[in-house]
């Protein structure tokens, strides 16, 4: 078995090395998240490229480095046997495969159906191409995935894909890739009780995994590696964001309402987690129904739209958990600009892994045409 971390999750150069030392490969889904890989150390051979928008300069770079290319339409298919014939390089390629595993909207906008036979009708045109390596079987169902048994219907189709390319061309697929969608300890928007005490373990996932696999029709002289690229359960736990209370007052209706130095901005995850915010100090025995509010002078700056918490007051600091997984990548430089990270090593040390935006990072990449450069306002 083998973990390929997926750089979209969180791409901070520390955190890809802390994966990278653990013996993760790298899923990357863009050129520049595959050229971030490189230079993070990783072999070309263990980068796996995913996603619709590869670049056939991009084709080319990861043909040339022996990456495992996953497959999403017929565009790249074709394009691939046609950079193979001028590479004169048979490129290393697997398919991602959608499919109904039960849950809805399904996620069939990436990849080869595997219901209606596109997934077959593309690996008959690879293999009867000769001109690329077929190694692997990819999906991704979807992410947070809160029922475990969707993970035994992938496999168990991806497996039937892998027993009829054995059947028809006697070739043997090297590994099958279940993609991420482990559900991590947050709670989503509205979920009755806390994800921390209804969702899946890791545990329940791997039984689920390991069973299918087992119990499929492979020859278990020739199973494959099973390949995870689990992102936000690997992560997601282990950030925490640390702001302050910028002022407290009432709405209307008479609710507490707390405006905070973090928003949206920063925590793109409030979109669709009821994230836990505590105080990071003594705090008073009261505690009220409270709207938590970001610092953009925007209406949809809402970090929880109730919480109930202690009385908090202007400079006191909180906390909110959990928020390791696609914020430090989605956040976003919108009318202020984003602080530094730290990260805390076993022995409690803490380290800067990334400075805070200035005025000058924000102007360094803008150019002001030479006519605007003249007015003088004063
Ligand atoms: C192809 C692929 N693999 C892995 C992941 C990681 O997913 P997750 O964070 O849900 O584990 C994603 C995220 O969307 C993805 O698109």
């Amino acid at each position: 078995m083998q973990f390929a971390w997926s750089y979209k999750t969180n791409y901070l150069n520390a955190v890809c090395n802390i994966f990278h030392q653990e013996g993760s490969w790298a899923e990357v889904v863009s050129g520049f998240e595959y050229d971030k890989a490189i230079d993070n150390g990783v072999a070309g051979s263990k980068i796996i490229f995913n996603g619709p928008n590869k670049s056939e300069e991009d084709l080319k770079k990861a043909i040339k480095n022996d990456s495992l290319i996953h497959i999403d339409h017929l565009e790249e298919l074709y394009s691939l046997i046609f950079l193979a014939e001028e590479l004169k390089k048979r490129p290393k390629v697997a398919i991602r495969v959608n499919m109904d595993t039960g849950i809805y909207p399904m996620w069939d906008r990436f990849g080869f159906n595997y219901e209606n036979g596109q997934a077959w009708d593309a690996l008959n045109k690879i293999m009867i191409s000769k001109k690329l390596d077929l190694v692997g079987l990819h999906c991704h169902i979807g992410t947070f995935m809160l029922s475990p048994n969707a993970y035994a219907i992938a496999a168990f189709k991806l497996t039937d894909l892998a027993i009829n390319i054995e059947k028809k061309y006697s070739h043997y697929i090297k590994y099958i890739d279940l993609g991420g969608g482990f559900a991590s300890k947050n709670t989503l928007k509205g979920s009755f009780l806390p994800g921390i005490d209804t969702n899946p373990s890791i545990d329940e996932y791997a039984e689920v995994i390991s069973s299918a696999l087992i119990n499929s029709a492979l020859n278990p002289e020739h199973l494959p590696t099973l390949i995870l690229e689990s992102g936000r359960a690997l992560i997601d736990d282990a950030g925490y964001l640390l702001g302050s209370v910028i002022a407290n007052k009432r709405l209307s209706a008479g609710k507490r309402a707390t405006i905070l130095d973090f928003g949206v901005n920063l925590l793109f995850t409030s979109f669709w987690y009821e994230h836990k915010i505590t105080p990071a100090q003594e705090f008073t025995h009261y505690s009220e129904d409270t709207v938590l509010y970001g610092p953009l002078c925007m209406n949809i700056d809402v970090i929880r739209e109730n919480i109930n918490l202690p009385l908090l007051n202007k400079g006191d600091q909180v906390v909110a958990h959990c928020v390791g997984a696609y914020n430090v990548t989605q956040w976003m430089q919108f009318i202020t600009l984003r602080p530094k990270i730290v990260l805390i090593d076993l022995d409690e040390k803490v380290h800067i892994i990334k400075d805070n935006e200035t005025n000058q990072t924000m102007v360094s990449l803008e150019k002001l045409p030479e006519h605007l450069k003249k007015i003088d306002l004063k």
